[in-house]
Parts: C-alpha cells; structure tokens; sequence
C-alpha cells in the first residue's frame, strides 16, 4: 500500500471518529507540525502523520478511556480517575498501533506525551506539543507570540504552552495534572527565564 493511500484511509477513518472541529483541528497540526519539522530537521512524514493522528482518542467516552487504559496496562492515576480525558494521548498512542498499523516508537511517544508533556521528549514530541496549541484554528489570547517562538525556540515554545496550559486550567479552576507541572519545570530550567537560577 503506498503511502499516499494509507494517508487517505486514515483522513477517512478519522473523519468518521472525531467530530468535524477536532477533525480540522487535526488538519491544522498536520499542517503546522509539517512546517515545523522542516525548520528543525525532523522527518516530515513521521510529523505528517503524527499531527494528523495526535487525537485519535480524543472523542472516546471516559468510560472507555478508563476500559482501554486498564486493557493497554497505562497506569491510571487519582488525577486520570476524575480528568479520563487526560488519557486520550496514551490510549490514542496504543491505539494507533493496533487500528492502524503505525508500529513507529517516536510517533507513538509523541502521540502520547501530546496533553501534558514530559521531562525528556524527541524534536518530533516537542513540534506536535506545541503544534497543538498553535495549528491555525486555535485562538486564544497572546498566540501570536506563541507561533512567532515556536519558530524560533522550540524549548521556549513547549515551555511557553505548557505555561498556557497552567494558567487556563488555574483560571477555569479545574486540575492541573502534575506531569503539566513537570513538564513546565523541566523546560523552565532549561530556558534562560528561571528566577531561581539568578
Ligand atoms: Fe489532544
Ligand atoms: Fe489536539
């Protein structure tokens, strides 16, 4: 099967699973995450795909979330327990796997550090991390600034959505999963705007 064709079968199928907003959303991370391997030297075809399969659990009940994490042997914590949803990047990243045959680890791995990050991820986590936030559909106070950086650093770029990500949840007070946390310290140290370094 060439590869065009399995592109197409995967928009077909992904169409039909995710409502048409997070269908374009995916599009729009494709596209963006695309962009951003060029810039940084990561495969464009592993990028492509990535962006285009990161929510191929997004749009599953919690139930089944919960049932499928318990299946794949994905470690539900308390904070998964109340927020399921938060599950949708592992369970989508084992899914990929089995429904569509994408055996990839670095696709995997990105497709499941998606939501919350981590303390170590590849260029490609990093692009569809924060491709995520910034892919053209997505509108939210100071993103201009947020796609300029994502140009230019990408650590600054992963540490500025996770930022985001902190303050939104805060705001709404909704919960805030401590690898968001994690996530955002780790690449605050890395960066050159850590207070407790000076
Ligand atoms: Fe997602
Ligand atoms: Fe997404």
């Amino acid at each position: 099967m060439s590869k065009k064709i399995k592109e197409e079968e995967i928009i077909k199928r992904l169409k039909a699973i995710l409502s048409s907003k997070r269908y374009q959303h995916s599009l729009g991370v494709r596209d963006t995450a695309v962009k951003l391997a060029q810039l940084y030297g990561v495969d464009l075809g592993k990028a492509s795909l990535a962006g285009l399969v990161h929510d191929w659990a997004k749009d599953l009940t919690d139930e089944l979330l919960l049932k499928k994490a318990e299946q794949f042997g994905i470690l539900v914590d308390n904070i998964c327990l109340v927020c399921p949803n938060l599950l949708h990047g592992p369970v989508g990243a084992e899914l990929i796997s089995r429904e569509l045959g994408i055996q990839d680890q670095e696709i995997r791995e990105a497709v499941a550090q998606h939501t919350m990050g981590s303390e170590k991820m590849s260029t490609l986590a990093k692009i569809i991390f924060v491709a995520d936030y910034i892919e053209p559909n997505r509108n939210y106070p100071g993103i201009d600034r947020l796609r300029e950086i994502a140009f230019k650093k990408l650590d600054l770029a992963v540490l500025m959505a996770a930022e985001q990500t902190i303050k939104y949840l805060l705001e709404k007070k909704e919960i805030i999963h401590p690898q968001t946390v994690l996530t955002r310290n780790a690449f605050l140290i890395l960066s050159d705007e850590n207070e407790c370094r000076r």
